[in-house]
């Protein structure tokens, strides 16, 4: 099969959360299996290496209204991995910043701009997916364009499909980017894009596609009620039929604690004596006690609602005090939690390390050098930070909800799981799990076993990939 991925996010070249991993593992998983891949996302000016990048099409003019100069854009290419191109958009008025989401009036536009430049690509190119791919928001109106705009083009045959990452973040843009895009006016109404007087991308992708995948089956099953649905959840209904939850996997070039670069040492479910040396490495990283003898709760993550570290950090005063654990936290957002947190590690010089920023090194060390890994997330399409902890033998804690229930098997308070869940978003319910994990962490044989277990579960990509393409089979049949 012939698949294009639209998305904001390929790793490593670009990656503000998990999307970006998840784009580039299944990307190469597809490809593995034999299929050709082509992932369309725009080239950001914090993006390295574009020296070394290919040029795919020096000029092409996008279909799009606005400013004529602004039209124009070049296309650069490089090789992921066998089978698997990607498509950067160079723009430098739209995608020259470093971030990813930059907060600007034109954001709309800038979104809808490297969609409709995907479509574009192919059609210039001749290359003609079976499958579009769209990922997330920023790709929401590819699916409209297809049905509309481009349905007697050379493209009108493809299947699409959408996958929602997160059902918080929709794309809600002023009513003129139907005008910028040119689609037809009859899509402006509260049944089509139109929604609290904005165009919402998202809805628009959910509507239009032929298939919509999300990031676990429990997520699947959220987004259908209200408390998940982010005032989505009637249009999500409408498409219950077509709707799959398809888990994300672990990307073992990445994260495998038996090749990987940035920890003091390597280990293994059979070779597990590395890992002390990670977690000593990490203390002195850090600059923490080394002598206490503690279990280290790890964290990494965006500061963010979703995530409720809010709570987290009402909940670990209590227990840094006593004494009875060491905190280790990498994560930026929100910054009054970043300034919560801040204060905990003064309070608590010893037991406590925050470094505020991004940094996937640390990261990794943090996955290797912790004991358990705290995930309290009041939602969680999938998670992939869970995923990893078990990887690397570290257990995860988390809210039984989502992609954290599908892929965390719950401690039954003797040999069995991989590790601690806990259903109350609220501090209680933190208190409750935290608690938990210390008495796990009291027997030292059940811990064992537990991290064996955790550390031989496979989240696989290639069997996530095989999911995709019956899911795209499908798409193409109807
Ligand atoms: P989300 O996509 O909602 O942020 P995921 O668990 O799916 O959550 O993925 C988060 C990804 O981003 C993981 O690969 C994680 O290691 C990475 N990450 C998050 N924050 C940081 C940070 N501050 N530094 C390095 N990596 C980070
Ligand atoms: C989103 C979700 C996260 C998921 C990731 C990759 O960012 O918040 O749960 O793992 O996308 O699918």
């Amino acid at each position: 099969m012939k698949i294009l991925f639209v998305t904001p996010e390929l790793a490593p070249w670009s990656k503000a959360g998990g999307l970006g991993d998840a784009t580039a593992a299944l990307g190469k998983a597809l490809a593995a299996q034999g299929h050709e891949v082509r992932a369309v996302t725009p080239l950001y000016g914090s993006v390295p290496g574009r020296e070394g990048m290919g040029t795919l099409i020096e000029a092409l003019k996008v279909d799009v209204g606005g400013d004529p100069r602004k039209a124009a854009c070049r296309i650069r290419t490089l090789t992921v991995s066998p089978g698997f191109e990607a498509w950067f958009v160079e723009h430098e008025d739209f995608y020259g910043s470093r971030e990813v989401y930059p907060v600007r009036e034109d954001a709309g536009e800038r979104a809808a701009f490297y969609g409709r430049a995907a479509l574009d690509a192919c059609l210039t190119t001749s290359w003609i997916p079976d499958v579009v791919h769209c990922h997330d928001w920023t790709a929401g109106l590819v699916p409209v364009l297809l049905n509309t705009k481009l349905q007697t083009s050379a493209l009108g045959r493809c299947a699409s499909v959408i996958t929602i990452h997160n059902l918080q973040h929709q794309g809600l843009y002023p009513r003129r980017i139907m005008a910028y895009l040119g689609l037809p006016e009859f899509l402006w109404n509260p049944l089509e894009l139109e929604c609290l007087g904005g165009l919402n991308f998202l809805k628009g992708g959910i509507l239009h596609a032929h298939r919509v995948i999300t990031v676990s089956p429990t997520y699947a099953q959220e987004i259908l009620t209200p408390a998940f649905g982010y005032g989505l959840d009637d249009i999500v209904r409408r498409r219950e039929r077509d709707l799959v939850g398809i888990l994300n996997g672990v990307d073992r070039d990445e994260w495998n604690p038996e090749e990987d670069k940035h920890i003091a040492r390597s280990f293994s479910s059979k070779m597990p004596a590395g890992k002390a040396d990670c977690k000593a490495a990490l203390l002195r990283e850090l600059n923490l006690a080394t002598d206490r003898n503690l279990p280290v709760f790890g964290v990494v993550s965006r500061l963010w609602d979703q995530k409720g570290l809010d709570l987290a950090v009402q909940v670990l005063p209590k227990f840094l005090r006593e004494g009875r654990l060491q905190f280790v936290l990498l994560g930026s957002g929100d910054a009054a939690l970043e300034n919560e947190f801040r204060r905990l590690a003064t309070d608590f010089p010893e037991l406590c390390a925050v470094r505020i920023g991004y940094d996937n090194g640390l990261s990794h060390r943090i996955e290797a050098g912790s004991d358990f890994f705290l995930m309290p997330s009041r939602f969680e399409p999938c998670g992939l930070n869970q995923m990893y902890s078990m990887a690397y033998g570290t257990l995860p804690v988390v809210r039984a909800t989502g992609g954290l229930a599908d892929t965390v098997r719950p401690w039954d308070g003797k040999k069995a799981g991989t590790g601690i869940t806990f259903e109350h978003a609220d501090t209680t319910g933190i208190d409750w799990a935290l608690q938990r994990a210390l008495d796990l962490y009291q027997q030292p044989n059940a811990y064992k076993v537990v991290q064996k277990t955790a550390m031989e579960t496979v989240f696989s990509w290639s069997k996530s990939a095989i999911a995709h393409l019956a899911c795209y089979k499908s798409a193409l049949d109807r």
